[in-house]
């Protein structure tokens, strides 16, 4: 049957959307199927109620593809599609209802405080200490984060976040090393670390710069790499994924991991994550792409 790869959109997150929708589409072409693209726009559901193709890939990032919307509407339309359903979908989009999840199940994430305007920073400070990173609460590609040092840091750092995000949340800053862990088919692909010069993995460090160094292997003694992979698979599990998503986690200098998020829709280009995870294990970006088209579901 004919597969729909669903790139662009709306969100903040378009521009990359377009590049993984691109490298899944002439992927899934040249294996031979029968795909075809559609640039998400408003016009979206009256498109896939026309032409009703027989599985969608959804290569959206951010709200309005990767936040259960999109997966509801297909679930409407009995139209298979590829990754977590419409609850997980939801949840992963919301970097507060994770952590909740998360922590509800004593698996570990840094400690936070909901910010909800700039009188409120003070308080956050005298609660949390700095340094301290501030997320728009429904965010990607680290879009609208900072990191403060200081109360007035702070402030200026709400100031941005706010024009993504009438929410946002500031977690205390874990000092250490940043791991990302893809899961593919209820398994753990290898860990990669990421080693940054910019303060954090940031939007520019992801898709602008070319300063990141990544490690797969990741350089863990094999049994902490074995405590990082099952509590990413927990992570997933908890959160009540499915299919594929990559789980990105801190560990501090005394060897602690903390839980930071969970991606429903992690980047699909060729220099993405999850596709560097999967060439660690032999598996090609074609066959990355077919494994995760057969796990659509509806
Ligand atoms: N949100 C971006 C696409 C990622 O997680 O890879
Ligand atoms: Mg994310």
């Amino acid at each position: 049957g004919r597969v729909a790869v669903l790139f662009g959109g709306t969100s903040a997150e378009r521009a990359v959307s377009l590049k993984s929708g691109a490298a899944v589409l002439e992927a899934l072409l040249g294996a031979g199927v029968n795909a075809y693209g559609i640039d998400a726009d408003e016009r979206l559901a009256e498109q896939l109620i026309a032409e009703r193709p027989d599985r969608v890939f959804i290569a959206l990032h951010g709200r309005g593809g990767e936040d259960g919307s999109l997966q509801g509407l297909l679930e409407s339309l009995r139209i298979p599609y590829t990754g977590s359903g419409v609850m997980a979908s939801a949840v992963g989009m919301d970097k507060l209802v994770t952590k909740q999840i998360w922590q509800s199940l004593g698996l570990s994430t840094p400690a936070y405080a909901m910010l909800g305007g700039i009188d409120e920073c003070a308080a956050i400070v005298e609660k949390l200490g700095t340094p301290l990173i501030i997320k728009p609460v429904h965010e990607g590609s680290s879009i609208g984060m900072a990191k403060a040092n200081s109360l007035a840091e702070l402030q200026d750092a709400w100031r941005g976040a706010q024009t993504y995000d009438d929410q946002a949340l500031v977690e205390q800053w874990v000092q250490g090393a940043e791991f990302t862990v893809a899961i593919l088919d209820g398994k753990a692909l290898p860990a990669i670390r990421l080693r940054t010069p910019h303060n954090f993995y940031d939007y520019d460090a992801k898709y602008l710069a070319n300063d990141t160094q990544y490690l797969c292997p990741c350089e863990l003694p094999a049994e902490k790499e074995a405590e990082l992979a099952e509590l990413s698979l927990r992570a997933f599990n908890a959160v009540g994924c499915r299919g594929w998503g990559r789980v990105d986690v801190m560990q501090d200098e005394a060897g602690r991991f903390y839980l930071l998020e969970v991606n429903t829709v992690p980047g699909m280009t060729d220099h993405s994550l999850v596709p560097m995870a999967a060439k660690a294990t032999g598996m090609s970006f074609t066959d990355l792409v077919l494994a995760i088209l057969a796990g659509a579901r509806c």
